[in-house]
């Protein structure tokens, strides 16, 4: 995918289509409007007037009209934003997201885009550029025939008075940003019987190799004398080895705070039958997400990678396979974790939980002074917040409440659930430290997050659990259905602002 971005006059641009944003019940007054209501002999005024377009975000309008001067376009689409005070550089993601898939539906290549967003030129290039690369990702590789080979090669960004140098830099992050966010969703959207956890393993270390990060993995003899016997008990009932990736970017100069560093910690369990406590068939496919977590964290490694910040990351994907075999955990086992804690399992299907109470306790001790762990790890969240919001739970208010700020930067949304001993207390095991279930029904992603805090130390640590948003269930105007790559852009606000 060809792209290119230059801040240019739009009726100088040699287009196939004028892209402009419009509020929520805007009369076409603005000089911008003017112009192009004026260019298209009063269209834009007739369908706004006629309530044919309202501008709510999502809307779209497409005017014909004969080129005239110097605009060489033919076209004209509207693109709804809604409420004009709410508009900002996040948004614009969306937008330009929203007019390449419409535009590329009709086989046209190029279009000039005028967000009409006056916040920071380098953030609304970044945010352009981000969306119109993941707007066009889809879900066919599989596919032999019936594929979408349409592509808009390109677009041109017209925003008054910025200066190039600024865009160029903003698109070009935008770019590395919006490819990652694909690199994600391909990992998520590979089948479970190809992605097993030895081929995410090779898909980080091909991925580490492109982009310059150090990759190490841990098979399971490794795992074993190290004590991770909470993760390993999850993989004892299937064929596939277990595998613990590490990917480690260090800066080559580091600004941060001195000793501090930053672990990204994510679920991978490329296929989650539940094991021995089995789950039913209706939707098992759905499981074969279950490893969108562990997906995350490595598509924001190979951003941070390309990005280059000032400030140290670590990456640390538990890439397990949870299948009923015979040699699976049973309910009422007893293991032990690599931090000396036992654990009674007595649902099989908590399984995240248990990989992740190994995994985050290596990330600290890898050094890691803050960890933030990304899972798929109840369907009660999806209970609570739907797929609008993730669920963020934590160990210290300041830093939940920062990574909250970062997500809302970056135009993510996440609300926070409660921890706390008289939840945590709902896990104490009778014969064990802990079990991984409380009582049915209660407080489930809660349940979830305490336990894992049980393997956390030192560190600041905050849990997302994406079950609800890892993925969509239907298309939107920006973006195909399946994978979202949540949380990448919030991470990435992070580190950014760790510097
Ligand atoms: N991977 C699932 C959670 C999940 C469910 C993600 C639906 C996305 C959509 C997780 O491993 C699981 O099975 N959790 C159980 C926990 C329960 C047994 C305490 C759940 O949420 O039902
Ligand atoms: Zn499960
Ligand atoms: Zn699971």
């Amino acid at each position: 995918m060809k792209s290119q971005g230059i801040t240019v006059n739009f009726s100088d641009a040699n287009v196939d289509a004028l892209a402009v944003a419009v509020f929520k019940d805007e009369k076409p007054t603005a000089a911008e409007l003017k112009d192009l209501d004026k260019l298209t002999g009063g269209l834009v005024s007739a369908l706004i007037k006629a309530g044919e377009f309202k501008g709510e975000p999502g809307d779209t309008a497409l005017v014909r009209f004969a080129p005239k001067g110097s605009v060489k376009a033919s076209r004209l689409l509207l693109v709804g934003v809604g409420e004009k005070a709410d508009y900002k550089a996040s948004d614009v993601a969306a937008v330009a997201g929203t007019a390449t898939r419409f535009l590329r539906k009709r086989n046209l290549k190029s279009f000039a885009l005028l967000p009409r967003c006056g916040s920071d030129a380098k953030d609304v290039a970044q945010n352009a550029m981000q969306g119109f690369v993941t707007s066009q990702y889809e879900l066919d590789k599989y596919k032999t025939k019936d594929k979408n080979e349409n592509t808009v090669d390109s677009f041109v960004l017209c925003i008054d008075g910025a200066k190039p140098a600024d865009l160029k830099d903003g698109l070009s992050r935008g770019q590395i940003i919006g490819e990652s966010m694909n690199f994600t969703r391909d990992l998520a959207n590979e089948p479970p019987n190809i992605l097993t956890p030895t081929e995410m393993g090779k898909r980080a270390q091909d991925m580490a190799k492109k982009v310059g990060l150090k990759c190490e993995i841990l098979d399971e003899a490794k795992m074993e004398k190290m004590g991770m016997g909470s993760l390993l008990s999850v993989s004892r009932g299937s064929a596939q080895p277990a595998k613990l990736i590490t990917l480690r970017y260090t800066p080559a100069k580091n600004t941060g705070k001195k000793g501090e560093l930053l672990g990204l910690v994510g679920k991978g369990i490329t296929f989650d039958t539940g094991g021995i406590s089995i789950k039913p068939a209706e939707n098992m496919d759905a499981m074969k997400y279950d490893m969108t977590g562990g997906a995350t964290v490595l598509g924001t490694m190979r951003a941070i990678a390309l990005l280059k910040p000032t400030v140290p990351v670590i990456g640390v994907v538990a890439a397990v396979e949870n299948m009923p075999g015979g040699n699976a955990s049973r309910p009422s086992d007893v293991v032990k974790a690599m931090n000396g804690k036992t654990v009674e399992i007595l649902n099989t299907d908590a399984e995240g939980r248990l990989i992740l109470a190994d995994a985050v306790h290596y990330a600290e001790m890898q050094g890691a002074t803050r960890i933030v762990d990304m899972a798929t790890l109840t369907g009660a969240v999806i209970i609570a917040l739907g797929d609008i919001n993730t669920g963020i739970l934590g160990n210290d208010q300041a830093f939940v409440d920062e990574v909250i700020a970062c997500a809302k930067e970056a135009g993510e949304e996440f609300w926070q659930l409660p921890v706390g001993k008289d939840y945590s207390r709902m896990i104490k095991s009778d014969i064990a430290d802990v079990k991984n279930i409380g009582p049915r029904g209660k407080a489930g992603t809660i349940i979830g997050a305490v336990f894992i805090q049980e393997f956390v130390d030192k560190a600041k640590w905050a849990h997302l659990d994406i079950a609800g948003t890892a993925w969509a269930d239907s298309v939107k105007p920006y973006q195909a259905k399946g994978p979202t790559a949540v949380a990448v852009r919030a991470l990435l606000k992070l580190v950014e602002n760790s510097q």
